[in-house]
């Protein structure tokens, strides 16, 4: 029987629902099957910078924990050691402290470290295991844009708050005769808005791997009033954007410090404003935010994530260093980390998109 190993786990970037799922499954197996050990590492790789964020991690913690959501490690989107945010003077400098981390690794005596996280976060891992440190990586995030994955958890739950949100606002868009313009997250992939736009039955379906034309969205609207449909849902990605327009964004990453993505939101806003240039009807905006992230994760997402703890220490065991638990074909298998530097999108040839558009699905081009 192999020896007993420590293990930090953290969890990085943006929380998701399924984070404590993940972590009790890994503490559980890991200390029933295995008898390893664990430290939990808080805010994500600030945890191996900063002092004192660092504390055991037993069967214990992980009580009651499986339908919460958040992460009970905290995180931070803003903490890469390769270009860390450090105050001097009245601004900010960032630093490459990730020589720092390798050692504080040594220094809390770790056989391993486990990084929950979307890109950001796995591809720091892929990073520090270039510099020596052994690491495997867990997918997450509601945007389920990673390429190594075919899916990644956090995107169900997300999935079924966006459409509820879809459901309520069809009664209340036909009732006023309205126009409903909901804004979905998903950064630069349309997967969360294209799947919840079509179970919560949109009329119109905007992502940023389709930039649209208001043109082409009064012809829906339009084809809809000859139906004698005089309200329309209209799901829209963060991301999308209008042909020859720009992305709408809330913060640039300059102004975010130790952030290197820049923070969407507004596109809802601009899409609205375009319309109200050529139609009558009302039209109402609503941006649901970090709701999509927030609360109990789906049961497919508790089982997903219960999947990737377990299959971890699979990895572990086998010395799989460098690479992260991802779902291929509904098995749960090891791929590098490397993969997960690979942006994924959603495919605008594919069955999905084609299939929507087959059933008078607008996609605004
Ligand atoms: O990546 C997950 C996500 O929720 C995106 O969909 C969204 O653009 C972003 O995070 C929001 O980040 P923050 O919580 O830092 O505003």
């Amino acid at each position: 029987m192999a020896r007993p190993l420590r293990l930090g786990v953290l969890t990085g970037g943006g929380d998701c629902p399924g984070l404590n799922a993940l972590i009790r499954g890994l503490v559980r197996r890991g200390v029933h099957e295995f008898g390893h050990s664990f430290v939990g590492i808080e805010n994500g790789y600030m945890g191996l910078v900063e002092p004192e964020l660092v504390r055991p991690l037993g069967v214990e913690d992980t009580r009651g924990i499986l339908p919460k959501g958040g992460t009970i490690l905290g995180t931070s989107n803003k903490a890469n050691p390769f270009s860390y945010a450090v105050r001097e003077g009245d601004g900010w400098v960032e630093k490459d402290v990730s020589d720092q981390v390798v050692r504080r690794c040594e220094e809390l005596r770790l056989d391993g470290l486990v990084a929950i996280g979307g890109d950001g976060t796995l591809s720091i891992a892929h990073q520090l295991a270039g510099k020596g440190l052994k690491v495997v990586g867990c997918p997450k995030t509601i945007d389920n844009d990673l390429s190594g994955t075919d899916q990644t958890f956090g995107f169900d739950t997300a999935r079924l708050i966006v459409t509820e949100a879809l459901d309520r606002l069809h009664s209340t868009a036909e009732a006023h005769d309205r126009v409903m313009v909901v804004e979905i997250m998903g950064r630069h992939a349309g997967f969360l808005t294209l799947e919840s736009g079509i179970a919560g039955g949109a009329d119109l379906i905007l992502i940023p791997e389709i930039p649209y034309r208001v043109e082409s969205l009064l012809e829906t609207l339009k084809r809809r009033a000859t139906r004698r449909r005089s309200f329309s849902i209209i799901a829209i990605s963060e991301g999308a954007y209008p042909e020859g327009g720009a992305l709408s964004v809330l913060a640039e990453a300059a102004d975010i410090p130790g952030r290197g993505v820049v923070r969407l939101g507004g596109s809802g806003k601009v899409c609205a404003d375009l319309l109200a240039r050529h139609i009558d009807a009302e039209i109402r905006v609503t941006v649901l935010g970090h709701l999509q992230r927030g609360g109990s994760p789906s049961a497919a997402d508790r089982v997903l994530a219960t999947r990737y703890g377990c299959k971890v220490l699979d990895l572990v065991r086998d010395g799989q260093w460098g690479h992260m638990v991802a779902l291929r074909n509904n098995d749960v298998v090891a791929v590098p980390l490397s993969e997960s530097r690979k942006e994924r999108r959603v495919d605008v040839q594919g069955d999905l998109v084609r299939f929507a558009r087959s059933m008078g699905i607008g996609f605004g081009d």
